[in-house]
């Protein structure tokens, strides 16, 4: 673990502007910068680095963050991660604090293990390179396939040649450790070399580094498998990983979009030939830890399969894990007889592209489609038709989306809309169900107590069908004021609330709301209060910083944006037209702060005034002597409703 201090080094250190500038172009605009957004497509610069806030925001696609944000964001990192990258580029030693033996041993083999595959993938590239045998097997070969030598180092290809133990001995010479190459099974445990006479292929995690390698058989031999793989180790488990995704990542983000294929070559003929957003699950079906991987990506994903039965069933296999993740699929057929490979050789980079665009189809309707046509006018298989499709729509997890499937395959079925829906229901009740009853299990081994069964699963409720038209997310009254006092305590929480005395905006807040803290409705609104009275308890003033800088990603993505406002960014774009024609936004906290705390008192007294007349007009069970009480707290309350409305002259009355 890297300790808080040296946390708060890097995170004090980092200057969002040169970190930016390592990706993107960045162009000096008064005192902040802009540059084209690198998480989506644009033309024209939208994104926005402002130094003396330490954040970057896209007016765009809306991305915004601090420095080791957008490290992580970018590059893909952990928390961690990023805080070791930023650590590094600004040379800070970072103090490590109370990892165990096991920890630093486990570590220390990883890294170990690294090293060596990546020893292992210079020597088959060397072998490839620079040997009569690699020359002329392996480098002939990729040739042949059309592999530019660029492309060749970039995938870490190399050639293995026939020798028994050559590459075993000159690792040992070289004193990596026996029990090491066998662990990456690189060799056998008769100390032999476990790739011979095979072109290789290397295999790399998210962040660039070899964790397996693959190698193809260069024989016709039929006994033999066309390619083998590393073993599992400490540093590949083989279903967290996917072909090609570190070469993809960027493309992926960019384009907005997965293409998944099934195999090595592939991957890499599409990527030189200008679509880089392709990764291969290979040669295994597609499952959930790799579709998760993708999502950190993008949620939409486009399949590629042979278009023999073969590929079409390995295809349908993917679907459901695809959709419980709720990604959007598209599903490519090619011609018969071709692989992605073999076609885009024919078609090249222009008409494969096309290709693409014209012959996609919607999963859920190809599957529908393709089975029914299996089925025939058998009703018995029709029956199992639909049952199957209906659980591939019970799996789709946005409503609208799931509608809308509803709609168009009660179309394709010939079937009732309404007993679709009905059915549908149907299936994503027992779903719902298998899933808390699991939750619970799992809750019960890590020794916690079962929930209750009218507490929902972490997915939150399942809104239903019934129930789409009005879900869409709308902020109550009560959020709303809310959020505006949160917004005034995250940018302005440090600025005096008057010259003449001595307290901050926060500390006027805070005194005024202190105790509707627990009754406030917005509970993520009510944690960041309390985190302020924290901070302001230790250090006396709590800055926006110490919000954007929060290890809670829904506290400082808020906090970003409130830092980012519309507002704001008028005063980034056209700093001087805004500053004439009126105050900056940041001059008037002191007029916010105590007009959002007039707003705030007003909402609470018009309830209790709401209230009050409802037992009032109810009369039930009340005496002279309470009804009298009841009005004059109603009086007073409309007194102090009327005086505050006074005050606060542009808010309308009922
Ligand atoms: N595969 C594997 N082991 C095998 C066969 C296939 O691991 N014995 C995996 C590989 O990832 C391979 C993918 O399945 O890339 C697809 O197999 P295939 O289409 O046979 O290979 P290609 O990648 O097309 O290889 P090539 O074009 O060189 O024949
Ligand atoms: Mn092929």
């Amino acid at each position: 673990m890297i300790s808080p201090k040296s946390i708060e080094e890097v995170i004090s250190t980092a200057r969002i502007e040169e970190v930016v500038d390592d990706f993107v172009n960045l162009k000096r605009r008064g005192s902040n910068f802009t540059g084209l957004c690198p998480f989506h497509d644009e033309k024209t610069p939208s994104f926005a680095v402002s130094p003396a806030k330490g954040i970057y925001k896209c007016f765009g696609c809306g991305k915004g963050g601090t420095a080791l944000n957008f490290i992580m964001e970018h590059e893909s990192m952990s928390y961690t991660e990023a805080i070791r990258y930023l650590a590094n580029k600004y040379k800070i030693e970072l103090e490590e604090r109370s990892i165990s033996q096991e920890d630093v041993e486990a570590r220390q083999l990883s890294d170990s293990l690294y090293i060596l595959n990546d020893f292992a993938r210079q020597y088959y590239e060397d072998q490839l390179f620079n040997t009569d045998e690699g020359k002329s097997i392996g480098l002939s070969y990729f040739k042949e396939r059309g592999y530019l030598e660029s492309t060749i180092k970039s995938f870490g290809l190399g050639y293995a040649g026939g020798g028994k133990d050559d590459f075993t001995r000159k690792a040992l010479q070289k004193q990596y450790k026996p029990e090491h190459l066998k662990l990456l099974g690189l060799t056998t445990k008769n100390d032999a070399d476990f790739f011979r006479s095979r072109v290789m292929f290397s295999i790399h995690n998210l962040s660039g580094k070899v964790v397996a390698m693959a190698g193809r058989i260069m024989s016709q031999d039929k006994n033999q498998p066309k390619y083998i793989n590393s073993p599992e180790s400490e540093i590949y488990v083989k279903h967290k990983v996917l072909y090609g995704l570190y070469h993809a990542k960027a493309s992926i983000r960019k384009e907005d979009e997965c293409i998944l294929v099934e195999g090595y070559t592939d991957v890499i003929t599409l990527h030189q030939g200008g679509i880089q957003n392709v990764v291969a699950s290979s040669g295994t079906a597609l499952n959930k830890e790799q579709v998760k991987l993708i999502r950190r990506f993008t949620q939409n994903i486009k399949l590629i399969y042979d278009g023999d039965p073969a590929g079409i069933n390995a295809a349908l296999r993917g679907l459901d894990i695809i959709l419980e993740e709720d990604m959007n699929i598209r599903l490519v057929l090619l011609p018969d007889r071709e692989d992605p490979d073999s076609f885009f050789k024919k078609s090249g980079t222009e008409k494969f592209k096309s290709f693409l665009k014209e012959n996609e189809k919607d999963f859920i309707l190809f599957k529908a489609d393709y089975l029914l046509q299996f089925a025939g006018n058998d009703p018995i298989k029709r029956v199992e038709v639909f049952k199957e499709i209906i659980q591939s729509i019970a799996k789709v997890a946005d409503h609208m989306k799931r509608y809308t499937y509803i709609n168009l395959c009660s179309n394709l079925m010939k079937m009732d809309e309404q007993i679709l829906v009905a059915e549908v229901s149907k299936v994503m009740q027992h779903n719902q169900k298998a899933r808390r009853i699991q939750e619970n299990r799992d809750r019960i081994r890590a020794g916690k107590d079962a929930l209750p069964d009218h507490i929902t699963s972490s997915e939150g409720h399942e809104p239903g069908i019934v129930s789409m038209v009005s879900t869409q997310v709308r902020l109550s009254g009560d959020e709303y004021q809310e959020r505006d006092l949160v917004r005034i305590l995250i940018c302005g929480g440090d600025k005096p609330y008057a010259h003449d005395n001595e307290i901050t905006i926060g500390e006027y807040l805070i005194s005024n709301i202190e105790d509707s803290l627990e009754s406030f409705e917005n509970k993520t609104y009510a944690a960041i209060f309390k985190y302020a009275m924290k901070v302001m308890s230790e250090k006396h003033i709590v800055k926006p910083n110490d919000f954007v800088n929060h290890p809670d990603a829904e506290i400082s993505i808020l906090a970003v944006d409130f830092m980012s406002s519309p507002y704001t960014l008028a005063k980034w774009e056209e700093k001087n037209i805004f500053l004439q024609t009126q105050k900056q936004p940041e001059e008037n906290f002191q007029r916010d702060a105590y007009q959002a705390i007039m707003r705030f008192k007003l909402r609470k007294i018009a309830r209790i005034i709401e209230q009050t007349q409802k037992n009032l007009e109810s009369d039930q069970g009340m005496d002279e002597d309470e009804k009298k009480i009841e009005l004059r707290v109603l009086i007073q309350m409309q007194k102090e409703r009327n005086e505050i409305a006074r005050m606060l002259n542009n808010v309308i009355l009922q």
